[in-house]
């Protein structure tokens, strides 16, 4: 059976906030495998890559210092086909305001400000490519 990948970045708030553990046993209680895994501040050039089709967003400048402001924790996890909307469904809608209860945003952030918690791919290609830049040498198998 073929392996499917997604990246999961928990940003600077959430680190400082602790809340590592209790994001990873969300996603390994809903069945996933964590197969990656860094604890690492990475410059703002890693996050123009990571988010280059949001470049010249009005956005795009505070969230590039966000994420490059302190720590942030990588994950690759791997499950069935659906991995990436799995991932997705558990962290709730993008902006913390509509994010229903029970999600990861939903529980654990009110607004965009600092930051909505958690990252996630939105399809195996991005994945693919996001795995790339954070975690160079993963293995697909
Ligand atoms: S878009 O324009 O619909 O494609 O944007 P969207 O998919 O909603 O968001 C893309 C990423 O930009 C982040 N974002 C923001 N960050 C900080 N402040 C504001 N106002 C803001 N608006 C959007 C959003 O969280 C997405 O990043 P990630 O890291 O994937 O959550």
């Amino acid at each position: 059976m073929q392996n499917h990948y997604t990246l999961v970045l928990i940003k600077p708030s959430a680190v400082r906030r602790r809340l590592c553990g209790e994001i990873i046993s969300r996603y390994e209680r809903a069945g996933l495998g964590l197969v990656g895994l860094k604890l690492e501040q990475f410059p703002p050039e890693t996050f123009a890559k990571l988010y280059q089709e949001h470049q010249g967003k009005d956005f795009y400048p505070k969230l590039v210092e966000q994420m490059s402001s302190d720590s942030i924790c990588a994950l690759v996890l791997t499950g069935p086909e659906g991995v990436v909307e799995k991932v997705r469904a558990l962290n709730g809608a993008t902006n913390p305001v509509n994010a229903a209860p029970g999600t990861i945003r939903g529980d654990y952030a009110a607004a965009m400000e600092p930051d909505n918690i958690v990252h996630a791919s939105d399809s195996p290609q991005s994945a693919e490519r996001e795995i790339k830049i954070f975690f160079p040498d993963f293995c697909f198998k």
